[in-house]
This record gives structure tokens, C-alpha cells and sequence, in this order.
């Protein structure tokens, strides 16, 4: 069974204790937003959970394997730049996860194209970075991610550097093609109205040093559509939210 366990973990920056004693638990085909402040430790949590950034204290658990410190296998990430490699043609991007792992050129080739297509990119496989918009960019760093199928999908505000019109997009596009292919997703975000169209469970965090300010389990069938925000239920989580954070930010 799929499952992310993190426990007890801790971060200082300098002087700046950043995460405390921070723990959460993601299961299998959850899809957990993460909301709170600027600064306040969403991106040092995912890369900590990533093996990137070393944490001062705690754990790390993915389907049951002590992955504290180390990064690699079962987990994917996005960021809000795509961060493609410019030199590298958009199938060759997708393909890079697979290339390291060893998989021969034929087979790699072969499952990037699938995801390449999955994300609405037929015809594009040559296309060099530079030649495509913010969003095409943002659907190959997509298509990256889950062309290593990982069993953890780590999402650092993917959408934050889109336009409103393609955010809707790709948000539908992020729930199809997870659908398609369930897995766990720990997804931060600052848009409260998208935590609540993504995501099941949503942890609203503290100023820094980050703590989980409270927990929301999100009521809302599945498949979801766009008239939900306008779902009295919707509008009051919203609030709910909003006035949580700003209370926090002025205590
Ligand atoms: N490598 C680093 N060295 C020193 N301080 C750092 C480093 N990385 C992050 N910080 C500090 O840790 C705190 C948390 O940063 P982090 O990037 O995790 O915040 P965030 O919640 O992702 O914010 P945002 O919503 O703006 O992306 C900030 O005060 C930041 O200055
Ligand atoms: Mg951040």
C-alpha cells in the first residue's frame, strides 16, 4: 500500500527555526494541499520530503522505506518554473527521469510519448523549451514527473506562474491525467480556491515556524466541476480559510 509518513521534522536555517517537530501523513490516491503564508516552510517541506534539503531531525516514509535524506526513487516533482533542461528537446525533458534510471532509448522514448500525448502535446516531441508558452512548459514538467510513475507527486505551486485561463486548464488537465493514474500528491499552493477544487484534505499552516493551523477534509465529490465554487459549502470553506490565515498573520 502506497503511504507517506513524515515525522518529527525539523529545520533551521541559521539562526531561523523554519519547521518544528512538523509531522503529516499522505495515503494511497490522496491528494493533500498544503496552504500558509509566504515564508513560512512549504518549499523547504517538500524539498526535506524531496532528499534535497537535509532536515535537522525526523523522518521520512514512503510505501514503507526510510527515505530521509535521499533522494531518487518514488517520488516525482514539479515546480513553479517548469525548470526544463533548455537543451533538451520537450521528449527528451520527459524521457530524462527514465534516461537516468537506465531504461534503454527505445522504451523511454516510447512511455515519454505517452505522457507527452496525455498532456495534450502531440506533434510538439521536437520542440525545444524556448519554443513553448509557460503552460506548454508547465504541462511537459507534468509529463515529467509522472512519465517516472512515481508512487508521490511533489507539486510546488505549479500553477503559480500562469495565467487564470490556463491555471483553470491545467487544473482539470492535473485531475484527468491523475485520475487516469492515481497517486499520492502533496500539492502547496497560496490559492484557497484551488486547495478546495484539487485536493481531499487540505493542512493550513502557520506563519513560520510552519505548524498545521488546522486540517480540512474536503466534502466534495468526485469528478468536480467549476459550478462547486459556487456551492454555498464551498463559499464557507473558503472563508473559513481565508480568515484563519489572516488571523494567524495578525496574532
Ligand atoms: N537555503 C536557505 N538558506 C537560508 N534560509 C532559507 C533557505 N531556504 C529557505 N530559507 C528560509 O526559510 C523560510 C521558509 O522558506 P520556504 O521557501 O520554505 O517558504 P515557503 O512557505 O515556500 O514560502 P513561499 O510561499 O513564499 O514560497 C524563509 O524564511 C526563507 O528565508
Ligand atoms: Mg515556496
Amino acid at each position: 500500500m502506497a503511504h507517506l509518513s513524515v515525522t518529527g521534522i525539523s529545520k533551521t536555517f541559521g539562526t531561523v527555526p523554519v519547521l518544528v517537530d512538523q509531522s503529516l501523513e499522505v495515503e494511497q490516491g490522496e491528494f493533500v494541499a498544503l496552504l500558509g503564508p509566504s515564508g513560512c516552510g512549504k518549499s523547504t517541506l517538500l524539498q526535506i520530503i524531496n532528499g534535497l534539503i537535509p532536515a535537522d531531525s525526523g523522518r521520512v516514509v514512503l510505501d514503507g522505506e526510510d527515505i530521509t535524506g535521499r533522494t531518487g526513487s518514488g517520488r516525482g516533482m514539479v515546480f513553479q518554473g517548469a525548470d526544463l533542461f533548455p537543451w533538451r528537446t520537450a521528449i527528451e525533458n520527459i524521457a530524462f527521469g527514465l534516461q537516468v534510471k537506465g531504461v534503454g532509448k527505445a522504451e523511454r522514448l516510447e512511455r515519454a510519448r505517452h505522457y507527452l500525448e496525455l498532456v495534450g502535446l502531440r506533434g510538439f516531441e521536437n520542440a525545444w523549451p524556448h519554443q513553448l508558452s509557460g503552460g506548454m512548459q508547465q504541462r511537459v514538467g507534468i509529463a515529467r514527473a509522472f512519465c517516472i510513475q512515481p508512487s508521490l507527486l511533489l507539486m510546488d505551486e505549479p500553477f503559480g506562474a500562469l495565467d487564470v485561463q490556463t491555471r483553470d486548464i491545467l487544473q482539470d488537465e492535473l485531475v484527468r491525467i491523475w485520475e487516469a493514474e492515481p497517486k499520492m500528491v502533496l500539492f502547496v499552493t497560496h490559492g484557497i480556491e484551488e486547495a478546495l477544487y484539487l485536493a481531499d484534505r487540505i493542512l493550513v499552516f502557520s506563519k513560520r515556524p510552519a505548524r498545521v493551523l488546522s486540517e480540512i477534509k474536503v466534502p466534495f465529490a468526485r469528478p468536480r466541476h467549476d459550478d462547486m465554487k459556487l456551492d454555498p459549502e464551498f463559499l464557507r470553506l473558503r472563508r473559513e480559510i481565508s480568515e484563519l490565515l489572516r488571523h494567524d498573520l495578525e496574532a
